[in-house]
């Protein structure tokens, strides 16, 4: 019998790279592939990457150099790079690293198992192309084994918004949606598997026209499997929240009350630098509609400190608009400068006086994520349980809201979804008792 090759995967950036890593490692896997945990034993690795800001680029470069020791021990251990770097850098990579033997970009991982059997003997093998068909219709169906309770299925990808600071419509491409009946197919499958919770992912997620009524219209058939207990969906931008989707907040029982939509500034000369195509005041209208449709709704957002020539006035507007929409969660970043992208070449803001905002932003968020978390102490949740806790008999969970939540209880299982009373909040999660069911 054949012994199983072995892949090492590792992935970096956005959810859209985590499912990306999945469908690879079971594309891979009708190959002969099996995965593994550690690049040491394996017979090719594979880094799922991010170009998103520098550091994120850095970070593929350093990580292959630590692989030349392994390279020169094994010469036919294969090494791959795809993702957003392997997009944007394309040869570049061989170049820099000559023991890669495979670039392959976001849009083409349906051609990895031919591209990696092209890599014989020492060729190297590269695909960034965007073509036209569906990549994930061309990858190998997904093996039928037992998975956890939450999943991610990308339904959209790509951007045709091009902010100023941003690479990824350069690295992802023109928006393109999946059609709704292979969704539902895909999710049909992942449900059969114990999934409970879905994620809908999509660079610009809410502009998904996959569905003649958008993505509310795939949110509405989606909430018809009935082992399918919950629906979330990320990453959406402002403008592309249509009255469909505010609406389907209120109405879609299995649409949880949390929502990830970014607004990177809150003033409205950065927003126009950065071609946004909203004000701050549509942003806050958007959300009281958003609140008046689900008044429970957690928001989240993403926020960029230092784009060229914001004022401490522009970053004043930002921890405004903070204070005023009051954030469940966030991510906040430093700008930073990405080839080829408009705002790289502008009057830049001093990096001290960047570390300066962003700490005073963090200090904010994390002051309001707190205090949204602790006033659900008292309150009743639903929790869909994951996984075991560190102590025995311990079981963590998600809200609705997207806290993990810490009970102490038998005989609950991965997958149950239980009504949860809360009974204390810690720095990171909370702790509550199981409510008869
Ligand atoms: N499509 C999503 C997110 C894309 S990238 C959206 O439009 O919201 C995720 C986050 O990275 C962005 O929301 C932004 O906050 C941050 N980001 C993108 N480019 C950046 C850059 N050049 N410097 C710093 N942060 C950046
Ligand atoms: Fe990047 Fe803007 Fe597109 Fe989001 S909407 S992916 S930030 S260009
Ligand atoms: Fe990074 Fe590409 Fe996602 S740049 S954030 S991996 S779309």
């Amino acid at each position: 019998m054949m012994t199983a090759k072995k892949l090492y995967i590792k992935t970096y950036g956005c959810q859209m790279n985590v499912y990306d890593s999945e469908r690879m490692a079971e594309a891979m896997g009708g190959e002969g592939y099996v995965t593994t945990d550690s690049p040491n034993d394996a017979d090719m690795i594979l880094l799922n990457t991010c170009h998103i800001r520098e550091k994120a680029a850095e970070k593929v470069y350093s990580e292959l150099g630590r692989y030349k020791g392994l390279k020169a021990d094994k010469p036919e251990l294969k090494i791959g790079v795809a993702g957003c770097v392997a997009q944007a850098e394309g040869a570049e990579i061989m170049r820099r690293q000559p023991m890669v033997d495979l670039v392959v970009g976001p849009q083409s991982y349906h051609k990895l198992p031919q591209l990696t059997a092209r890599t014989h003997n020492g060729a190297k093998a590269l695909d960034t192309d965007f073509p036209e068909e569906d990549k994930f219709e061309h990858l190998k169906g997904r093996p039928k084994a037992k998975r956890g309770p939450t999943a991610f299925l990308t339904v959209q990808e790509g951007c045709d918004k091009f902010c100023a600071f941003c690479v990824v419509p350069y690295t992802r491409g023109a928006e393109v949606s999946r059609p709704a009946e292979r969704v539902v197919r895909e999710a049909q499958d992942l449900v059969e598997r114990g999934v409970r919770e879905i994620t809908l992912l999509g660079q610009n997620v809410n502009a998904y026209h996959g569905h003649d009524r958008g993505l509310a219209g795939l949110i509405r058939e989606l909430s018809k499997i009935d082992e399918l207990k919950r629906i979330r969906f990320t990453t959406s931008h402002p403008n592309d929240m249509d009255d469909d989707l505010i609406a389907a907040h209120g109405e879609c029982e299995k649409l949880m009350p949390y929502l990830h939509l970014p607004v990177q500034a809150g003033s409205d000369k950065i927003l126009k630098r950065m071609n946004r195509q909203h004000t701050a005041e549509e942003y806050l209208k958007l959300i009281e509609r958003l609140r008046a449709a689900r008044p429970d709704l957690h928001m989240s957002g993403d926020f960029i400190v230092g784009f060229p020539e914001e004022t401490e006035e522009d970053f004043q507007a930002t921890m405004d608009l903070v204070t005023a929409v009051e954030y469940g969660s966030a991510f906040s970043f430093k700008y930073s400068e990405r080839p080829g992208t408009p705002a790289a070449e502008r009057p830049q803001v001093p990096e001290d006086e960047k570390d300066d905002r962003l700490q005073r932003l963090q200090a904010l968020l994390v002051k309001q994520q707190r205090a949204l978390q602790d006033a659900m102490v008292g309150r009743d949740v639903h929790v869909l349980f994951e996984k075991s806790g560190r102590l025995p008999g311990q079981m963590v969970g998600k809200s609705e809201y997207l806290h993990a939540v810490h009970v102490q209880a038998e005989g609950i299982s991965a997958g149950d979804l239980r009504a949860v009373r809360i009974e204390s909040s810690g720095p990171n999660s909370l702790k509550g008792v199981l409510l008869p069911s």
